[in-house]
């Protein structure tokens, strides 16, 4: 991730200039949090969207209001009471939404943004996420507004093609469960691989191929990439979909638990790999962590998928297998003097989660 400095900061979403030149009032924006809880009103940004609502203040706001103006009116359209999923969102006519909606230009490019961004089940369909309580509830869908500029995002700077659209497709027939990564975090973890300048890749977590497909793609003629899954259907799936993507010769998908994967390529002297990406099952991130330091090399690069959970990470009464896994690991990483590491959250089409990073020092 660039480091952010004052020439590359994003400018406050609402900050408008008055007549003197200072700034006006910064507006910030609304927490999804609150969003969701309904405390949309509480908020001062609300309060200083309103004008824009109501066609107010062309007058008044120079051109940096306007991003605020168009992120104002999606918030408009996610208003707590209305808010819908991804897919919910897609059935439903633009016309019948607010009125600015019909003039907004985002409604307009909604069917292109379709392409990229499979369709999310209804909280009740989605499977339940376990809670500190131990309640099971509903998988809240992700922001729209997340969504949203996430498909700009992706519409921008991620093309896809045949071969990743296609995985995609055939995987969601295969009735393979909605987990890869997003277009545009398979892009990150494609180029993070070429500015490693990573020869050997290995992944814990194959699915139908859809992140392999985006690694394989950064090796170099003479690479290699080696998948794990442990269901058999999966790694069928993403054998087919990196066969297709011409990706065959560069990559191995090995069927079983990972952690016997993992000691089996230990036992063959597959090591070092320059880069290992971990996206299984989260309890087991303890075990891969460690596997992975054998697998290594210093100067090895090692990334975890799904570390931050909806926030659930920083939750230290969660009972939940999947936080106590991702807890468990940056117990391990901290504790470890041979790696040096940072964890990013990241919210879009997946959610509220992040990813971790880990350099091999030692
Ligand atoms: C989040 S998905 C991987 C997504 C994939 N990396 C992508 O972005 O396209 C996790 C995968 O790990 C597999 N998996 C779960 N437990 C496993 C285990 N113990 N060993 C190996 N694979 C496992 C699941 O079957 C599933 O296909």
């Amino acid at each position: 991730m660039p480091a952010r400095t004052s020439s590359n900061r994003p400018k406050p979403l609402t900050t408008s200039r008055g007549k003197s030149g200072r700034p006006a009032k910064t507006n910030r924006p609304v927490p999804a949090q609150a969003i969701r809880q309904g405390k949309r009103s509480a908020q001062p940004a609300q309060k200083k969207a309103a004008p824009i609502k109501a066609g107010q203040g062309k007058a008044g706001q120079g051109r940096a209001a306007q991003p605020l103006k168009l992120i104002a009116k999606v918030r408009n359209k996610i208003a707590p009471a209305t808010r819908k999923t991804t897919k919910e969102v897609k059935q439903a006519p633009q016309a019948k939404k607010a009125p600015q909606a019909k003039k907004a230009p985002q409604a307009k490019k909604a069917p292109q943004a379709k392409k990229v961004v499979q369709a999310r089940k209804s909280p009740a369909q989605r499977p339940p996420i376990a809670t500190t309580s131990g309640t099971p509830q509903p998988r809240p869908a992700p922001d729209s507004l997340w969504v949203t500029v996430d498909q700009y995002l992706v519409d921008q700077l991620v093309p896809q093609d045949p071969a990743l659209t296609q995985a995609l497709h055939d995987s969601a027939a295969a009735k393979l469960p909605n987990i890869n990564v997003a277009p545009n975090q398979g892009k990150f973890l494609h180029l993070l691989a070429r500015i490693h300048g990573a020869k050997r890749i290995l992944e814990v977590g194959t699915l139908g191929g859809y992140s392999a497909i985006w690694l394989a793609r950064a090796l170099p003629t003479d690479g290699k990439l080696v998948t794990l899954e442990i269901d058999p259907k999966h790694a069928e799936v993403a054998r087919a979909n990196l066969a297709r993507a011409g990706l065959s010769h560069l990559a191995e998908v090995r069927l079983g638990r990972g952690v016997d994967s993992l000691a089996q390529l230990a036992a063959e002297g597959a090591a070092p790999f320059d880069l290992v990406f971990i996206d299984a099952d989260k309890p087991s991130n303890p075990d891969y962590f460690t596997w992975a330091l054998k697998l290594t090399r210093p100067g090895s690069a090692i990334i975890v998928d799904n570390v931050v959970r909806r926030g659930l990470v920083a939750d230290p009464t969660s009972s939940d297998p999947n936080v106590l896994g991702v807890r468990k690991l940056n117990e391990l990483i901290a504790a470890e003097p041979r790696v040096t590491a940072t964890s990013v959250q990241t919210v879009g089409s997946k959610g509220h989660d992040g990813f971790t990073l880990i350099l091999v020092t030692g």
